[in-house]
């Protein structure tokens, strides 16, 4: 028996058709999408290049059905940790083949610390030659201030989110606090000096504070974006739109969606709440 159910308010669904629709009905609430089609640490080249058609195929049905979304990939699920160079290899096509839709912009997810500096390795390569392609960064890690200063330089657009992953103290802020206060200085420096600056949050004190500095500096709405995932504040999502910010939801789908389901249901106690819920209201 499929426990999809389970999952249902933060996946999209488990096929291309079901996510397009569900991207479908954000575009007509005025909310642009990022597809992410599940599936993380690869172990095998097939499987890689399994990833990579389902994106291409996923690109072209954005195009040919005009949806208005832009994919994030995982470097894991394209064989990172089997092969890098087959895996840039892979990103450059997503990224040529991304390049010919309306919203050409590919990003690349950040996973675990693991993976931080090889992933901003590839970035830099591959935005060498693609500029429709941007990193993410997590406010936890220590690293960060100066690899955000590197981006900037670079005139890269970053999407800037807190960080999902268990890492060790030695790496990453766990002070709630400590993280929220280096994420807001990020995002002014993003803000301010950035290119289009994706403000991945969920917290309102933060959505507030960026508005605000927003406010106050000048920035107009069309200079960033809110994020947010898919399921997750569908109510403020809409609310943002609806007062002329630029919102986009990030729209997972796939078969392998029990560890992003995992990490959503570590996040926050209602999520959990709400898994359970649906095993008695299926
Ligand atoms: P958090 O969960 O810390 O909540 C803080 C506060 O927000 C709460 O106290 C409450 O005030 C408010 N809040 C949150 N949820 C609420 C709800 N449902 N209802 C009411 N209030 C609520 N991570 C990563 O490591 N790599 C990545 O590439 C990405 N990509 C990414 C894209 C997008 C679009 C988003 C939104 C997030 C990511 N993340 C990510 C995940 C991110 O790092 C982080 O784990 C989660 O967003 C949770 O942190 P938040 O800042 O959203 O709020």
């Amino acid at each position: 028996m499929s426990v999809f159910f389970l999952a249902k308010r933060f996946v999209a669904g488990e096929t291309i058709t079901a996510a397009l629709s569900a991207v479908r009905e954000l575009n007509a609430a005025g909310l642009t999408a990022s597809l992410d089609f599940l599936g993380e640490n690869v172990t095998n080249q097939e499987e890689a290049k399994r990833t990579r058609d389902v994106y291409l195929r996923l690109l072209d049905e954005i195009a040919r059905t005009r949806t208005r979304a832009n994919i994030s990939v995982k470097l894991t699920a394209l064989g990172l940790a089997c092969d890098k160079n087959l895996c840039v290899a892979y990103v450059n096509d997503i990224t040529e083949r991304a390049a010919r839709n309306a919203d050409p912009f590919v990003r690349i997810d950040m996973e675990s610390s693991a993976f931080t500096q090889k992933t901003l390795e590839i970035f830099e390569q591959i935005h060498a030659d693609h500029a429709n392609i941007g990193p993410v960064i997590q406010a936890y890690l220590k690293r960060s201030p100066a690899d955000l200063q590197r981006l900037i330089d670079l005139g890269a657009r970053v999407r800037l989110c807190k960080g999902a992953y268990r890492e060790p103290s030695a790496v990453a802020h766990r002070d709630m606090n400590v993280i929220r206060r280096s994420y807001m200085l990020m995002a002014q420096a993003l803000l301010s000096r950035g290119v289009y600056p994706g403000i991945a949050t969920h917290d309102e004190r933060l959505i507030r504070a960026v508005c605000s500095y927003a406010c106050e500096k000048g920035i107009l709405p069309d200079r960033f974006e809110f994020q947010m995932l898919y399921g997750v504040r569908p109510k403020r999502q809409r609310m943002l739109a609806a007062q002329g910010y630029a919102v986009r939801v990030y729209v997972p789908f796939g078969t392998h969606w029990a560890e992003y389901f995992r990490r959503r249901i570590m996040e926050r106690r209602e999520n959990a709440f709400f898994a359970l819920w649906s095993l008695f209201t299926k």
